[in-house]
C-alpha cells in the first residue's frame, strides 16, 4: 500500500475505538491516511488520537476555528485514492443512500473521484431492518462497496449480526481493492529508475557534483510500487530513502557507478525511467591526497563520462526507455534530439525557467514526447502526481 491515499470516515458508532487499530495497519503498509469524523463520533474516539495515529490533521467541521482553515472536501474529494467509511452508522447510512449533505463527511462523499467503502456497524435490529436492507442496497448500486457487519457480541449486549468487520478485514478488503485495480502493464514488471546526482571525486574531499535533490526519481519509484511493479532505484548521492517490498535500492556516487549498476540490471527488465542528472564529465586524474593550495589558479582536465541513457538505448531489445531533458533554451528542438540520439520511447522535459520545477522543487511542470512525435504539456504538480502522469503515459503508449 506505498503510497496509496486512504481517506478514512468515521461515524458515531462504538466501533470507531476500534479506528486506530485500522489507521496503525494502514500507516505500517506505507500508506498516507487522512481522517474525517462526523461530530458524534468524537464522543467515542478522541480527534486527537486520530490525528496523532494518522500524522494529519482531523476533519471534522467545514470551518476549523481553532486554526482558521477551512476543510475543503472537494480538496479530500481529490486527494484520496478510496474513501473508507467505518464505522458506518444507520444514521449516516440514510443520509448517504438520500444524498443528504449536512457535515463534511457527508459533502466529502458526494465529492468524491474515487470508490467509497464502507463498514456498517450497528445494533442487530437496526443492521436487519428493511430501511437498512434498501439503504445498503441504493448504495450498491450507486457503486460503493459494502464491507458487510459480522455476527457476534453487540455493545448492547446482545448476540447477532451488526458488528463492525475487524480492523484486519478491513485492511485486507482495501488491499485487495487496490490489488484488482493494479494494471497488468505495470504489475509484476521489472523498472530500472535512475535518480539523483553523481558525484565525481576529484580528491578524497572534494567533488563534482549539482544540485539534483532526487526527488522526482524517487516520487516514480513509489508510484511504479504502489502500481505493483519491481523496482530497482539506481540513486546517486541524496538524502532521500525508501523502504518497500519490490523495492532494490542501489546507492551509487559516480557515473561509472551508476551505469554499472544499470548495465547489471537491463536485460532483465521491461522499462527505464533515468531521471538522475548525471555529470557529463568527471576528472581526469583523481589525486590520493587531498590537493594544497598553491598558486593563484588551478585548472582540472575533466574527461567525457559514460551517457548511461544512450548505453541503454544502444541496448534495448523490448524495453520502454524514458528520459528527461532539463533545458533552459530550445526545450523541443533539443528534446527531439535526445530523443532521437539516445533511443527513447519518450522524453520527459522540464525547464528551469518554470517557477517551482525542477531541482529541489517539490513541484514540476512537465511536457512529454514520444517517439511518434505525440506531444503533451502538463500543469505544474506535486512531483509525485508528475510521477502518476508519466506512468500514466507509459501505460498508454503503444510502441
Ligand atoms: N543521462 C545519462 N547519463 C549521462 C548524462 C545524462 O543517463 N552521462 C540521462 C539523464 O538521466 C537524462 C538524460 O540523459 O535522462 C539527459 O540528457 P543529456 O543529454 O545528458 O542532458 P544534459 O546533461 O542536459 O545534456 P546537454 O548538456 O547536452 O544538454
Amino acid at each position: 500500500m506505498q503510497g496509496k491515499r486512504i481517506l478514512l470516515g468515521i461515524t458515531g458508532g462504538i466501533a470507531a475505538y476500534k479506528i486506530a487499530f485500522l489507521i496503525r495497519l494502514l500507516k505500517k503498509s506505507g500508506a498516507e491516511v487522512k481522517c474525517i469524523m462526523t461530530p458524534a463520533s468524537s464522543d467515542f474516539i478522541s480527534p486527537l488520537v486520530v490525528s496523532t495515529l494518522s500524522e494529519n490533521p482531523v476533519g471534522i467541521e467545514f470551518w476549523n476555528k481553532d486554526d482558521g482553515t477551512w476543510n475543503n472536501h472537494v480538496d479530500y474529494g481529490l486527494w484520496a485514492d478510496i474513501f473508507v467509511i467505518a464505522p458506518l452508522t444507520a444514521n449516516t447510512l440514510s443520509k448517504m443512500a438520500s444524498g443528504s449533505c449536512d457535515n463534511l463527511l457527508l459533502a466529502t462523499y458526494l465529492s468524491m473521484k474515487s470508490n467509497t467503502v464502507i463498514a456498517p456497524a450497528m445494533d442487530l435490529d437496526m443492521y436487519a431492518h428493511p430501511t437498512t436492507a434498501r439503504n445498503l442496497t441504493q448504495l450498491e448500486s450507486d457503486g460503493v462497496e459494502i464491507i458487510p457487519a459480522e455476527d457476534g457480541q453487540l455493545a448492547s449486549g446482545l448476540e447477532g449480526t451488526g458488528r463492525m468487520a475487524e480492523p484486519e478485514t478491513i485492511f485486507s478488503k482495501i488491499e485487495d481493492y487496490f490489488e484488482s485495480r493494479k494494471d497488468p502493464k505495470i504489475k509484476g514488471k521489472k523498472v530500472v529508475i535512475t535518480a539523483g546526482p553523481t558525484y565525481e571525486n576529484i580528491d578524497p574531499v572534494r567533488f563534482i557534483g549539482n544540485h539534483s535533490s532526487g526527488k522526482m526519481g524517487f516520487a516514480i519509484a513509489e508510484k511504479f510500487l504502489a502500481d505493483g511493479a519491481e523496482v530497482v532505484l539506481v540513486a546517486g548521492p541524496t538524502k532521500l530513502n525508501l523502504e518497500a517490498p519490490g523495492l532494490k535500492l542501489l546507492r551509487v556516487r559516480s557515473a561509472e557507478e551508476m551505469l554499472a549498476a544499470v548495465q547489471a540490471e537491463w536485460e532483465s527488465c521491461d522499462y527505464g525511467v533515468f531521471s538522475a542528472a548525471v555529470a557529463d564529465y568527471r576528472p581526469a586524474d583523481v589525486a590520493e591526497q587531498k590537493i594544497k593550495k598553491s598558486d593563484e589558479e588551478m585548472s582540472i582536465r575533466l574527461i567525457k563520462n559514460p551517457d548511461i541513457l544512450k548505453w541503454a538505448g544502444d541496448n534495448k531489445k523490448d524495453q520502454i526507455l524514458v528520459g528527461f531533458a532539463l533545458e533552459t533554451n530550445d526545450l523541443e528542438l533539443n528534446a527531439q534530439k535526445k530523443l532521437n540520439k539516445k533511443n527513447l520511447n519518450f522524453i520527459v522535459m522540464n525547464t528551469l525557467m518554470d517557477p517551482g520545477a525542477g531541482f529541489g522543487h517539490d513541484t514540476n511542470k512537465i511536457s512529454i514526447l514520444d517517439d511518434h512525435n505525440n506531444f503533451k504539456s502538463f500543469e505544474k504538480k506535486s512531483k509525485k502526481e508528475v510521477a502518476k502522469d508519466i506512468i500514466d503515459y507509459l501505460k498508454n503508449y503503444n510502441s
